[in-house]
């Protein structure tokens, strides 16, 4: 089998507004981004994935859409968009961009126009009902805090969010909505971008009646309130997956060789997940798994998760695994530094498409954003529970220049308090650093098919250490991580392993009777 891009390939995350600003304002640009491509191609990714770029108010700082077609001005222009496609295939890069079907802007004419009056042709294009006896018509939680309906004094009736009042929810149901919006796709995928990550894909089609959501029995408010309900009946439902058949033949359309993937955001435990991968047609290529960002590290657990998702795939449906996000607490921050390198190990030799964040291969961790400096939504809605994502949307830094060379000016949020030495220009020059570390492991992984499209087998292991196999042909890689502070046992496997790499600075010696070291993992190419 050969396999394809999205397959053996490697996803980088930017976030636009906070990776390169070429125009002083604080804020990144495609021009930034552009400048910034020997980084991406130097650490060895196959693809960038742009947070939205297009037209927006800011409110959710560009998943509210103004315009599905267009650039804003803060990022550029669609001829700077064009520029830096070309820039970005030019090096044997791909391009996905953030497709945000669920919502768009209160400031999108579309909206505009369905608000104008009861009888706008446009109405139907959102979710509005009439009031409810307690007023809004169901019990419906936004997924930042508060009702998910909003009152329109004009019309009398509420319109549904799921995320912000700014944010409306398109009503997937309705045919011209659907064609508009497939249409939209079209217009990015004419202009050659590689395919999309779709947002809250599992949000875009409600229950038939919108009937109340049931009560989360194990609610605490420390959650956020959005999960005092369980969101069964405005997620999830059947008829999504025609939407996404729909979808995925507009990506084959355009052929073989020429490959366009689609990417689910899904946050679905594991068996509801898996029917977005399709059934008798197909579903998006790779339906996002969470699990590394979400679940507890602990090898065991972590080990039973892995297997059970293997085992959860459908035929010749392909993993994949995401480490760190704009939306989650950095890697650094939650694992500590050493057990970051561990993760990036463990994303990079999992079998599937790894999906790496920005500023996670320097390592940035925790950072604490100064009160007037509060820029989320989601932590000026619900304050003080640890929700607030701008800790992860900080600058990038590149250098020890002003800003960390993100920008001339101050930028739209601090960068991390230890810039000055974690940046990538210092960090390209020490051997031990977290840059190079993933720049090894990512090299590694073009080298050895076992890594990139190998079969994935698992090792029993004890304690804190997480162990498995590779395999591709006569190759056999054994990866064994010490999830853990102390010394741990080698699976007996390792005997006669050759060590390829180890996330640790001094070399190991991986031998008989070797002990892991605290916070070790080693890559082994073990004899066929
Ligand atoms: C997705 C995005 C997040 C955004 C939300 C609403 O979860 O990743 O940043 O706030 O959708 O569009």
């Amino acid at each position: 089998m050969t396999a394809k891009w999205w397959e053996s390939g490697c996803i980088y995350q930017i976030y636009p507004r906070s990776f390169q600003d070429s125009d002083a304002d604080g804020i990144g640009d495609i021009a930034g981004i552009e400048q910034r491509l020997d980084h991406i191609a130097g650490l060895g990714v196959d693809a960038v994935w742009l947070s939205p770029i297009t037209p927006s108010p800011m409110a959710d700082f560009g998943y509210d859409l103004a315009n599905y077609c267009d650039v804003d001005p803060l990022f550029g222009t669609l001829a700077d968009f064009d520029h830096m496609l070309a820039a970005v295939h030019h090096r044997g890069l791909r391009l996905i961009l953030d497709f945000v079907p669920n919502h768009s802007s209160d400031q999108h004419p579309w909206f505009v126009e369905s608000r104008s009056s009861l009888t706008s042709e446009k109405r139907d294009w959102y979710i509005w009902r009439d009031p409810g006896p307690n007023g809004p018509p169901n019990n419906w939680i936004s997924d930042f805090g508060g009702s998910a309906w909003e009152y329109d004094e004009a019309s009398g009736q509420y319109y549904y969010h799921a995320f912000l009042k700014q944010q409306p929810d398109l009503n997937w149901r309705n045919p011209d909505l659907r064609r508009a919006m497939i249409d939209v796709m079209q217009f990015w995928l004419d202009r050659g971008v590689d395919g999309f990550r779709i947002d809250v894909l599992w949000h875009l089609i409600k229950a038939t009646g919108l009937p109340d959501n049931p009560l989360n029995p194990d609610y605490l408010p420390s959650m956020g309130e959005k999960f005092s309900v369980m969101q069964l009946n405005s997620t999830d439902q059947p008829e999504v997956h025609e939407i996404i058949g729909e979808m995925r033949a507009l990506a084959d359309s355009y052929g073989e060789g020429d490959e366009r993937v689609l990417i689910g955001e899904i946050c679905l435990p594991l068996d509801r997940l898996m029917a977005y991968y399709g059934d008798a047609e197909p579903g998006v290529h790779l339906p996002f798994n969470f699990e590394l960002i979400e679940a507890p590290w602990h090898a065991r657990s972590l080990a039973s998760f892995i297997d059970a998702y293997e085992a959860a795939l459908p035929p010749g449906g392909w993993p994949n695994w995401v480490l760190g996000s704009h939306d989650a607490r950095r890697v650094a921050g939650r694992l500590g530094a050493d057990q970051a390198r561990v993760a990036a190990m463990l994303l990079l030799t999992l079998r599937g498409t790894p999906t790496l964040y920005q500023g996670d291969e320097i390592g940035i961790g925790d950072i604490v954003i100064p009160p007037e400096r509060i820029r989320d939504p989601r932590e000026l809605r619900e304050p003080g529970r640890g929700l607030g994502r701008d800790p992860a949307r900080t600058p990038m830094a590149w250098d020890t220049s002003s800003h960390g060379g993100f920008s001339s000016s101050d930028p739209w949020l601090p960068l991390h308090a230890d810039w000055q030495d974690r940046n990538v220009a210092s960090q390209s020059r020490d051997p031990c650093s977290m840059l190079i570390l993933y720049r090894q492991l990512l090299a590694l992984r073009r080298k050895h098919p076992a890594l990139a499209i190998g079969s994935y087998h698992a090792v029993a292991a004890e304690g804190d250490v997480l162990a498995f196999e590779r395999r591709h042909g006569d190759e056999r890689l054994l990866i064994v991580l010490n999830l853990g502070g102390e010394s741990g046992q080698m699976p007996p496997e390792t005997g006669g392993g050759r060590e390829l790499l180890s996330t640790l600075e001094a070399p190991s010696t991986a031998s008989e009777g070797y002990m892991l070291r605290p916070n070790e993992g080693l890559v082994l190419a073990l004899s066929a």
